[in-house]
């Protein structure tokens, strides 16, 4: 084990920017370096790292950590194995003292897993019956080695093996590769191995080549192994997400079947359904799911359990359906690949797919089922942070259910973003949200207006605009009663002022080390509507006149605070008989009332 103030040390020894410029050319950017991301792929460069805080993050991809963790994903290295490796860099010598047992128990458990992935494989590369298998099924070499595809022998020459390796017999049970009493767990067995994100192998899953069963075996779980917080494959898919999207299969074969097709940016859940861990982890590496489920009754029921968590965690889910074909991969074989992309692309927002089979599950037309679908609804669409997402939702409930907009806002708890006593009916008015609330909203939808505008072909008008009406009326943003929305649109018209070309980036990049701040922007960038939904065209002078509402409620809002004002002293004033003052006060008031009365014009 490596002492805690080692470790210190070894971090302190070795900066992150010149182990990172070690790796890539940084750019100075003010306090911070930033260079394209390593991590995925990206034309303008959106990795940042901050030699004050040692720290690094990507905006692209939302990869960040330490020195250590760089280094660790850089190299595929063990947390260990990183701390020595900048140990050496540094000239630190590192004595491991007691080794820690824990991490001695993960270590040689993984280190029985790679040995028996490689037994595996070579037997596979020996075996006729698994190649043939092999290429039954769709998988080329490539694919063979990318995966590791093995193959277990029926001789039980595994144990033997490992132990010429100098594995234990307590860790070769441990990691479930042998049973009690040696029994050899996957004999007969085309083998998966699993890998985590650092390339270790964590496990392992076997099928059997006829229809016996069990179908499937899984290493059970370990130390190193536990389902739900780890995906198949994720290791590959998230280097091929290159437009940040992640499709989910069901099983090891769909996965492997559908990347040999050239479909590589796929992972599969192992047995289970999505879990909120793994929600989390895509959350790192995928701006867009999609899942690419069975078709049977379990897999549109897992759809609906992983939409729902994906949800949870902010992610943008689509769902692919294929009417009676069973799977992906049974998919592929009977219309090719081109098909499956097209499925893919027409994939149904996860919202839709989720109403639309509540609708299917009882009689729409009974008032007291809409209800309760309602309920079920709004009690999944409350765990967004995002008011336009849950803005849009509840549009769409009142679409499909024929139910007013305002009836189903009023199922929710939480109503930001929801709009305020508007009428019924459907066709709702797609900028109604907010547009009845105060000074606050409009200020934070002028910031919303302001970002969204960033680096589209409106942004100069967009600005511009805004501009103008704050000078025509007055407007501060200092006075704005939310300081970090002034402070926001105060970077916004200085960058912009200065020809700033990536305003937001530059945003972004000052505020890396503001969770608050990041958390704002987000939640104000209205997501990226992706391929296959419908975009409803925004024309520029709808949002110009919005523009002009916002700002003159805020001044509007402004004046009224201040004549409020000035009416209470105006009343202490002649309270005092103070008449000197009085004058002055009445005279300010009458300006006051005038300006607000041009304001109302
Ligand atoms: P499926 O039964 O849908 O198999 O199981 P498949 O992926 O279509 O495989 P092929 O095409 O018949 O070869 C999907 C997933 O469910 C888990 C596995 O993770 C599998 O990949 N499963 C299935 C088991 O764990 N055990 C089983 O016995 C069956
Ligand atoms: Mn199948």
């Amino acid at each position: 084990m490596i002492s805690p103030d080692k470790i210190d040390a070894v971090k302190n020894a070795n900066d992150i920017a010149e182990v990172i410029g070690g790796y890539m050319t940084l750019k100075r950017t003010g306090a911070n370096f930033k260079a394209p991301c390593p991590f995925h792929q990206e034309k303008t460069p959106s990795f940042v790292v901050s030699p004050g805080k040692q720290i690094y993050r990507c905006f692209g991809c939302g990869e960040g950590g330490n020195v250590f963790t760089f280094v660790q994903r850089m190299e595929n290295f063990s947390f260990v194995e990183a701390v020595k490796h900048l140990a050496k860099r540094a000239g630190i010598e590192i004595e491991e003292s007691r080794p820690d047992p824990a991490f001695t128990e993960k270590e040689s458990l993984l280190a029985a897993n790679r040995e028996t992935m490689n037994y595996f494989h070579e037997k596979f590369k020996a075996s006729e019956k698994a190649i043939a298998y092999a290429k039954d099924r769709g998988i080329d070499e490539a694919t063979i080695e990318d995966f590791k595809i093995g193959y277990s022998p029926t001789d039980v020459s595994i144990s033997v093996y490992l132990k010429s390796k100098g594995i234990s017999e307590e860790t070769i049970l441990k990691a479930g590769i042998v049973g009690q009493g040696s029994y050899d767990m996957f004999r007969g067995r085309f083998m998966f191995p699993i890998l985590n994100l650092y390339n270790d192998v964590i496990g392992f899953g076997g099928r059997v080549f006829d229809d016996s069963l069990p179908k499937y075996i899984n290493s059970k779980e370990t130390p190193v192994y536990i389902k739900g917080r780890n995906l198949y494959n994720l290791n590959n898919a998230r280097k091929n997400a290159q437009d940040g999207a992640i499709i989910i299969v069901e099983g090891y074969m769909d996965c492997v079947t559908v990347y040999a097709a050239g479909i590589k940016n796929t992972a599969a859940t192992l047995g289970t359904a999505l879990t909120p861990d793994q929600a989390k982890l895509l959350k790192r590496y995928a701006e867009r799911v999609v899942l690419m489920y069975d078709m049977d009754e379990a897999g549109r029921a897992g759809a609906v359990r992983a939409g729902d968590n994906l949800f949870a965690e902010g992610i943008e889910t689509a769902v692919v359906s294929f009417g009676d074909v069973k799977d992906p991969d049974d998919y592929i074989k009977k219309f090719g690949v081109a098909a499956l992309r097209e499925k893919i692309r027409e994939a149904e927002p996860f919202m839709e797919y989720r109403i639309d089979r509540l609708a299917k599950q009882g009689d729409i037309n009974n008032a007291y089922y809409k209800e309760k679908v309602i309920k079920e609804m709004a009690e999944l669409i409350e765990k967004t942070d995002s008011p336009v997402v849950r803005d849009n939702a509840v549009k769409m409930i009142s679409k499909k259910l024929f139910v007013g907009y305002d009836v189903v806002a009023r199922y929710f708890k939480v109503k930001d973003g929801l709009a305020a006593q508007v009428g019924p009916g459907i066709d709702m008015d797609d900028n109604l949200a907010l547009k009845n609330k105060g000074a606050d909203a409009a200020e934070k939808m002028i910031l919303s207006m302001a970002l969204n505008a960033l680096g589209t072909e409106n942004e100069a008008v967009i600005l511009k605009h805004i501009q103008e009406r704050r000078e025509m009326q007055g407007m501060k943003y200092e006075d704005f009663k939310n300081q970090v929305y002034a402070e926001l649109m105060i970077k916004i018209k200085t960058y912009f002022k200065e020809g700033e070309r990536e305003i937001l980036k530059r945003i972004e990049m000052d505020y890396v080390d503001n969770e608050d701040i990041n958390r704002i922007i987000s939640e104000l960038l209205v997501p990226k509507i992706s391929e296959g939904t419908q975009k409803k065209k925004v024309h520029t002078e709808d949002m110009m006149q919005e523009i002009t509402d916002y700002v003159t409620r805020i001044q509007k809002e402004k004046t009224a605070l201040e004549i409020e004002d000035l009416k209470q002293k105006i009343n202490a004033a002649e309270a005092e008989k103070n008449t000197e003052l009085l004058k002055e006060l009445l005279a300010r008031k009458s300006k006051l009332q005038k300006v607000m009365q041009s304001i109302a014009d």
